[in-house]
Protein backbone atom coordinates (compact mmCIF):
# COMPACT_ATOMS: atom_id res chain seq x y z
CA UNK A 1 0.00 0.00 0.00
CA UNK A 2 1.51 3.15 -0.63
CA UNK A 3 0.98 6.31 1.57
CA UNK A 4 0.64 9.81 0.28
CA UNK A 5 0.63 12.25 2.80
CA UNK A 6 -1.32 15.67 2.14
CA UNK A 7 0.28 18.51 3.28
CA UNK A 8 -2.37 21.26 2.73
CA UNK A 9 -3.00 21.71 6.30
CA UNK A 10 0.92 22.82 6.87
CA UNK A 11 -0.16 25.37 4.41
CA UNK A 12 -3.19 26.41 5.74
CA UNK A 13 -1.74 27.54 9.17
CA UNK A 14 1.55 29.63 7.18
CA UNK A 15 -1.61 31.52 5.71
CA UNK A 16 -3.54 31.86 8.56
CA UNK A 17 -0.38 34.70 9.23
CA UNK A 18 0.30 35.40 5.60
CA UNK A 19 3.67 34.69 6.50
CA UNK A 20 6.29 31.98 5.39
CA UNK A 21 6.11 29.37 8.66
CA UNK A 22 5.27 26.79 8.57
CA UNK A 23 6.72 25.99 5.29
CA UNK A 24 4.80 22.47 3.38
CA UNK A 25 8.52 21.61 1.60
CA UNK A 26 10.00 21.33 5.19
CA UNK A 27 7.17 19.80 5.93
CA UNK A 28 7.20 17.06 3.07
CA UNK A 29 10.66 15.83 3.73
CA UNK A 30 9.48 15.54 7.29
CA UNK A 31 6.51 13.18 6.01
CA UNK A 32 9.09 11.31 3.49
CA UNK A 33 11.58 10.99 6.39
CA UNK A 34 8.20 9.28 8.50
CA UNK A 35 7.84 6.66 5.43
CA UNK A 36 5.68 8.78 3.03
CA UNK A 37 5.64 7.27 -0.05
CA UNK A 38 4.52 10.14 -2.11
CA UNK A 39 3.25 14.01 -1.28
CA UNK A 40 0.17 15.39 -2.30
CA UNK A 41 -1.17 19.17 -2.50
CA UNK A 42 -4.20 20.26 -3.70
CA UNK A 43 -3.48 23.94 -5.74
CA UNK A 44 -6.63 25.43 -5.21
CA UNK A 45 -7.62 28.33 -7.84
CA UNK A 46 -7.70 30.84 -5.31
CA UNK A 47 -4.48 29.72 -3.63
CA UNK A 48 -6.09 29.67 -0.25
CA UNK A 49 -3.48 27.13 0.92
CA UNK A 50 -1.05 26.06 -1.13
CA UNK A 51 0.77 28.01 -3.68
CA UNK A 52 2.35 27.91 -7.01
CA UNK A 53 6.31 28.42 -5.35
CA UNK A 54 5.23 25.56 -2.83
CA UNK A 55 4.36 22.94 -5.78
CA UNK A 56 8.11 24.16 -7.77
CA UNK A 57 9.96 24.04 -4.65
CA UNK A 58 8.22 20.45 -3.76
CA UNK A 59 8.98 19.33 -6.91
CA UNK A 60 12.82 20.45 -6.51
CA UNK A 61 13.04 19.07 -2.95
CA UNK A 62 10.87 15.75 -2.60
CA UNK A 63 12.80 12.76 -3.34
CA UNK A 64 9.24 10.94 -3.59
CA UNK A 65 6.91 11.57 -5.78
CA UNK A 66 4.45 14.60 -5.55
CA UNK A 67 0.85 14.02 -6.40
CA UNK A 68 -1.08 17.22 -7.56
CA UNK A 69 -4.54 17.67 -7.08
CA UNK A 70 -6.20 20.12 -9.01
CA UNK A 71 -9.67 21.18 -11.10
CA UNK A 72 -10.25 20.40 -14.59
CA UNK A 73 -9.94 23.55 -15.69
CA UNK A 74 -7.57 24.42 -19.01
CA UNK A 75 -4.99 27.19 -16.28
CA UNK A 76 -4.81 24.26 -14.02
CA UNK A 77 -4.38 22.29 -16.36
CA UNK A 78 -1.46 24.49 -17.85
CA UNK A 79 0.12 24.61 -14.32
CA UNK A 80 0.18 20.95 -13.72
CA UNK A 81 1.50 20.49 -17.36
CA UNK A 82 4.51 23.47 -16.35
CA UNK A 83 5.60 21.95 -13.61
CA UNK A 84 5.20 18.14 -14.31
CA UNK A 85 4.35 15.96 -11.30
CA UNK A 86 4.50 12.30 -11.29
CA UNK A 87 0.51 11.99 -10.99
CA UNK A 88 -2.37 14.71 -11.06
CA UNK A 89 -5.51 14.06 -9.61
CA UNK A 90 -8.73 15.86 -10.83
CA UNK A 91 -10.97 17.34 -8.55
CA UNK A 92 -14.17 18.92 -8.36
CA UNK A 93 -13.62 22.56 -6.82
CA UNK A 94 -16.39 25.08 -6.05
CA UNK A 95 -15.38 28.35 -4.06
CA UNK A 96 -17.20 28.14 -1.01
CA UNK A 97 -16.19 25.14 0.48
CA UNK A 98 -14.13 24.31 3.27
CA UNK A 99 -12.77 21.10 1.41
CA UNK A 100 -13.71 18.96 -1.38
CA UNK A 101 -16.98 18.16 -0.50
CA UNK A 102 -17.54 14.73 -2.97
CA UNK A 103 -16.31 13.37 -6.20
CA UNK A 104 -16.60 14.60 -9.79
CA UNK A 105 -19.63 14.47 -11.51
CA UNK A 106 -18.76 12.14 -14.31
CA UNK A 107 -22.28 11.88 -15.18
CA UNK A 108 -22.35 15.43 -16.44
CA UNK A 109 -21.26 15.69 -19.75
CA UNK A 110 -19.35 19.05 -19.52
CA UNK A 111 -17.78 17.54 -16.80
CA UNK A 112 -16.89 14.54 -18.39
CA UNK A 113 -15.25 16.96 -21.49
CA UNK A 114 -13.79 18.90 -19.04
CA UNK A 115 -12.05 15.82 -17.84
CA UNK A 116 -10.95 14.37 -21.57
CA UNK A 117 -9.27 17.61 -22.03
CA UNK A 118 -7.65 17.70 -19.06
CA UNK A 119 -6.73 13.61 -19.32
CA UNK A 120 -5.61 13.81 -23.12
CA UNK A 121 -3.10 16.89 -22.06
CA UNK A 122 -1.55 14.94 -18.95
CA UNK A 123 -1.07 11.62 -20.51
CA UNK A 124 0.77 13.40 -23.66
CA UNK A 125 3.34 14.55 -20.76
CA UNK A 126 3.28 11.40 -19.37
CA UNK A 127 1.83 12.62 -16.48
CA UNK A 128 -0.09 9.26 -14.26
CA UNK A 129 -4.31 11.06 -14.13
CA UNK A 130 -6.38 9.96 -10.97
CA UNK A 131 -10.07 11.12 -10.88
CA UNK A 132 -11.65 11.84 -7.48
CA UNK A 133 -14.96 10.63 -7.68
CA UNK A 134 -17.74 9.12 -5.33
CA UNK A 135 -17.85 5.15 -4.71
CA UNK A 136 -20.08 4.57 -7.82
CA UNK A 137 -20.54 2.13 -10.58
CA UNK A 138 -21.66 4.81 -12.99
CA UNK A 139 -18.88 7.17 -11.98
CA UNK A 140 -16.13 4.12 -12.50
CA UNK A 141 -17.54 3.50 -15.82
CA UNK A 142 -17.07 6.74 -16.37
CA UNK A 143 -13.68 7.13 -15.44
CA UNK A 144 -13.09 3.66 -16.89
CA UNK A 145 -14.28 5.58 -20.53
CA UNK A 146 -12.09 8.30 -20.25
CA UNK A 147 -8.92 6.19 -19.80
CA UNK A 148 -7.34 7.85 -16.51
CA UNK A 149 -4.73 5.71 -14.98
CA UNK A 150 -7.16 5.15 -11.83
CA UNK A 151 -9.67 6.46 -9.95
CA UNK A 152 -9.21 7.41 -5.85
CA UNK A 153 -12.48 6.72 -4.21
CA UNK A 154 -14.11 9.19 -1.51
CA UNK A 155 -13.90 7.77 1.84
CA UNK A 156 -15.94 10.63 3.05
CA UNK A 157 -19.21 9.07 3.82
CA UNK A 158 -17.29 6.34 5.35
CA UNK A 159 -15.38 8.34 7.77
CA UNK A 160 -18.70 10.27 8.48
CA UNK A 161 -20.69 7.31 9.29
CA UNK A 162 -22.06 8.04 12.27
CA UNK A 163 -23.30 4.04 13.54
CA UNK A 164 -21.27 1.23 13.04
CA UNK A 165 -23.73 -0.10 10.54
CA UNK A 166 -23.64 3.22 8.46
CA UNK A 167 -19.61 2.40 8.47
CA UNK A 168 -20.33 -1.14 7.31
CA UNK A 169 -22.74 -0.30 4.80
CA UNK A 170 -20.44 2.46 3.36
CA UNK A 171 -17.32 0.37 3.58
CA UNK A 172 -19.18 -2.49 1.55
CA UNK A 173 -19.46 0.21 -0.77
CA UNK A 174 -16.23 1.30 -0.79
CA UNK A 175 -15.26 -2.65 -1.39
CA UNK A 176 -17.48 -3.34 -4.22
CA UNK A 177 -16.56 -0.05 -5.89
CA UNK A 178 -12.89 -1.21 -5.84
CA UNK A 179 -13.46 -4.36 -7.59
CA UNK A 180 -15.56 -2.89 -9.78
CA UNK A 181 -12.61 -0.62 -10.41
CA UNK A 182 -9.93 -2.93 -10.57
CA UNK A 183 -12.14 -5.36 -12.91
CA UNK A 184 -12.40 -2.08 -15.25
CA UNK A 185 -8.57 -2.11 -15.25
CA UNK A 186 -8.41 1.15 -13.40
CA UNK A 187 -5.79 1.43 -10.26
CA UNK A 188 -7.89 2.18 -7.47
CA UNK A 189 -6.64 5.43 -4.62
CA UNK A 190 -9.07 6.01 -1.59
CA UNK A 191 -9.08 9.12 0.14
CA UNK A 192 -10.81 12.31 2.25
CA UNK A 193 -11.69 11.44 6.28
CA UNK A 194 -9.04 8.55 7.00
CA UNK A 195 -7.74 8.78 10.72
CA UNK A 196 -6.11 6.49 12.74
CA UNK A 197 -9.12 5.04 14.20
CA UNK A 198 -11.01 4.37 10.33
CA UNK A 199 -7.82 3.67 8.26
CA UNK A 200 -7.52 0.00 8.80
CA UNK A 201 -10.83 -1.76 7.01
CA UNK A 202 -9.97 0.70 4.24
CA UNK A 203 -6.21 -0.13 3.68
CA UNK A 204 -7.01 -4.07 4.15
CA UNK A 205 -9.27 -3.71 1.14
CA UNK A 206 -7.51 -5.81 -1.58
CA UNK A 207 -8.05 -3.61 -4.11
CA UNK A 208 -6.31 -0.83 -2.71
CA UNK A 209 -3.48 0.40 -3.90
CA UNK A 210 -3.00 4.02 -2.50
CA UNK A 211 -4.19 6.21 0.27
CA UNK A 212 -4.42 10.23 0.57
CA UNK A 213 -4.60 11.21 3.93
CA UNK A 214 -4.19 14.55 5.40
CA UNK A 215 -6.12 16.07 7.95
CA UNK A 216 -5.91 13.39 10.83
CA UNK A 217 -1.96 13.46 10.58
CA UNK A 218 -1.28 17.11 10.38
CA UNK A 219 -3.51 16.98 13.30
CA UNK A 220 -1.46 14.36 15.18
CA UNK A 221 1.93 16.47 14.52
CA UNK A 222 0.94 19.74 16.16
CA UNK A 223 1.56 17.22 19.08
CA UNK A 224 3.85 14.60 18.31
CA UNK A 225 5.67 15.86 15.67
CA UNK A 226 5.46 15.21 11.73
CA UNK A 227 8.14 12.53 11.27
CA UNK A 228 6.24 10.34 14.24
CA UNK A 229 2.73 10.87 12.83
CA UNK A 230 3.72 9.88 9.83
CA UNK A 231 5.43 6.80 10.74
CA UNK A 232 2.59 6.10 13.18
CA UNK A 233 -0.01 6.07 10.33
CA UNK A 234 2.59 3.97 8.14
CA UNK A 235 2.80 1.33 10.64
CA UNK A 236 -0.88 1.35 10.73
CA UNK A 237 -1.83 1.08 7.17
CA UNK A 238 1.31 -1.32 6.65
CA UNK A 239 -0.52 -3.44 9.51
CA UNK A 240 -4.29 -3.46 8.05
CA UNK A 241 -4.63 -6.53 6.28
CA UNK A 242 -3.33 -8.97 9.00
CA UNK A 243 -5.21 -7.04 11.31
CA UNK A 244 -8.96 -7.43 9.75
CA UNK A 245 -10.52 -10.74 10.49
CA UNK A 246 -14.06 -9.20 9.26
CA UNK A 247 -15.01 -5.82 7.76
CA UNK A 248 -15.50 -3.68 11.18
CA UNK A 249 -13.62 -6.46 13.12
CA UNK A 250 -10.27 -5.35 13.84
CA UNK A 251 -7.61 -4.74 16.25
CA UNK A 252 -6.07 -1.59 16.41
CA UNK A 253 -2.22 -2.16 15.87
CA UNK A 254 -0.50 0.41 18.18
CA UNK A 255 -3.49 0.58 20.82
CA UNK A 256 -5.21 3.97 20.27
N1 LIG B 1 -8.11 13.12 -1.41
C1 LIG B 1 -8.62 14.25 -1.95
C2 LIG B 1 -9.02 14.24 -3.38
C3 LIG B 1 -8.74 15.41 -1.19
O1 LIG B 1 -9.23 16.54 -1.75
C4 LIG B 1 -8.32 15.39 0.17
C5 LIG B 1 -8.43 16.63 1.00
O2 LIG B 1 -7.68 17.65 0.47
C6 LIG B 1 -7.80 14.20 0.67
C7 LIG B 1 -7.72 13.07 -0.13
C8 LIG B 1 -7.30 14.11 2.07
O3 LIG B 1 -8.38 14.21 2.94
P1 LIG B 1 -8.11 14.43 4.50
O4 LIG B 1 -7.40 15.74 4.64
O5 LIG B 1 -9.49 14.42 5.09
O6 LIG B 1 -7.27 13.28 4.96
Amino acid sequence: MRLYINIDHVATVRQARMTIEPDPVRAAVLAELGGADGITVHQRIDRRHISPRDVELLMQTIRTGLNLEISSRERMVDFAVGVAPKAVTLVPESRQEVTTEGGLDLGAAEVRQSVATAIERLVDEGIRTSLFIDPDNEAIDHAAALEADAVELHTGEYANGSTSQEKADELGRLARAAEHAHDAGLAVHAGHGLTYENVVPVAALPRIEELNIGHSVVSRAIFTGLERAVRDMRTIVDAAPSRVARPGEWIHPIGF
